[in-house]
């Protein structure tokens, strides 16, 4: 399946030169790394981003190869002319999500440090739970196919229909307001054609595997951004691309039948009584300017946040918002997305949702104290707004380093709320993981 696989069996191969290997999970690589660089038995360093490659469980199921043709693609003008139509109604109905076997390893890995044996078949049952794989690197979208030729698979053997969850996010200057996850493209360093080209990757795999069906969340926090942080140079200054490139994402993905949700905050930040027309008219101009592609089913909300979908009452943190959990936000913004043409659909995160008021501000976001796993995704929603309640952000993988010394920390992940010895954003953060277990509600 890659390329690649020849190359790494011959680097195994290489004799060990380096002195301690490191742990399961530990550092292994990044700009101004100076430790180890080979890692225990059982698990393989893997570059995550050009800061932080980590030992992770398995052989190297992430190419380490990236593309050495700069794309040049540049958006069409035209919508594509795509042959496929979508079905109407909720994408999940009638489909089996499929399990990404790179969280599936990691829960089982983490699960296998746990001592304690209630704790420890908790924490299998995560393994169970669909998530999202975040395409948040050029170099894992090549992983895209080998998931979808899994899934294609087990649909063939079990005659099922499979759905694959995944997330979109690589836009150039990324992370505007915040530094944690910053990306790896910049504006200024030609990142929009970059981008262009990661978008073309996951449309290549996407066409190659018809039977099975894809619903994506489009970059994170991005639109949301456009729509508070201006006043952010960053953002300012990102706030063409940003449109450009989502459009083009829009347009290519939706040539290939992927269902989308849009990225759209959570009740505190876009759900501001002063926020929702803003928001609405933005989503709704965007998807005019792509050519109202059939396939945007709508907007993803709370994704990698802690908000209840409908909480037993207000957090005080909250206070001064009517809007004070995901259900008020969208029954809120429904009517100004509809007047405006936009499909009022949504999907929720839930994944870190279990445990309320922990937090000191609304606004905190980084590795929040005392956050447990919370409602499994069901279709059961008890909203006609919403297609589905899912875990977007894996649980565990952490969401910014609290080390003050790295050029991605943000002050956010220093917070009395956040948990401290936290690793850089995307990597395991094993005792996290196990606090999400231990605080899960419904329990695991
Ligand atoms: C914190 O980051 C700096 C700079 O990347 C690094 O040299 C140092 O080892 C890190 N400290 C820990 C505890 O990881």
């Amino acid at each position: 399946m890659f390329k690649s696989t020849a190359f790494l069996a011959l680097l195994s191969l290489v004799p060990t030169l380096v002195s301690a290997q490191q742990p399961l999970y530990a550092q292994c690589g990044g700009i101004g790394w100076s430790g180890g660089t080979t890692c225990v038995s059982g698990a393989t360093c893997q570059k995550l981003n050009d800061y932080y490659s980590q030992c992770l469980p398995g052989s190297a199921t992430t190419p380490t190869t990236t593309p050495t043709t700069t794309p040049t693609t540049t958006p069409t003008t035209s919508v594509p002319t795509g042959t496929t139509t979508p079905a109407a109604g909720n994408p999940y109905t009638g489909y089996t999500i499929y399990l990404t076997p790179y969280y599936a390893d990691e829960v089982k890995a983490a699960a296998a440090l746990i001592s304690d044996a209630t704790q420890k078949a908790k924490a299998l049952k995560v393994a169970n739970i669909p998530t999202f794989t975040w395409f948040d690197v050029i170099a894992k979208t090549s992983t895209l196919g080998t998931y979808l030729a899994d899934a294609s698979a087990k649909g063939k053997a079990s005659g099922q229909k499979y759905l694959v969850q995944i997330v979109v996010y690589d836009l150039p200057d990324r992370d505007c307001a915040a530094l944690a996850s910053n990306g790896e493209f910049s504006i200024a360093n030609d990142g929009l054609n970059k981008y262009y080209g990661y978008i073309d990757q996951l449309v290549a795999q996407i066409k190659k595997y018809p039977d099975v069906r894809v619903v994506a969340v489009i970059e994170p926090d991005s639109l949301a951004n456009l729509v508070t942080n201006l006043n952010v140079a960053k953002c300012s200054g990102a706030q063409t691309a940003y449109k450009t490139g989502t459009i083009y994402a829009l347009k290519q993905l939706n040539s290939v039948g992927v269902y989308m949700y849009l990225d759209a905050g959570h009740a505190g930040w876009l759900g501001w009584p002063a926020n929702l027309t803003p928001a609405a008219q933005l989503f709704a101009q965007l998807y005019r300017d792509a050519g109202s592609p059939p396939f945007v089913r709508g907007l993803a909300t709370n994704v990698a946040n802690y908000n209840a979908l409908s909480a037993s009452s207000p957090d005080p943190v909250t206070q001064g918002n009517s809007n004070y959990d995901e259900i008020h936000y969208i029954n809120a913004l429904a009517p100004a997305l509809s007047s405006g043409g936009f499909p009022a659909h949504f999907i929720v995160d839930q994944g870190r949702s279990g445990v309320q008021n922990i937090r000191s501000a609304w606004g905190d976001w980084c590795n929040v104290k005392g956050a447990g796993f919370g409602m499994r995704p069901t279709l059961n929603t008890g909203s006609s707004l919403i297609d589905a309640i899912v875990w977007i952000k894996p649980g565990g993988e952490c969401d910014g380093t609290s080390n003050t010394s790295s050029p991605r920390y943000d002050a956010h992940c220093g917070l009395s709320d956040a948990a401290p010895n936290a690793p850089e954003a995307g990597t395991w953060f094993q005792s996290y993981f196990e606090t999400l277990v231990k605080n899960a509600n419904p329990a695991l």
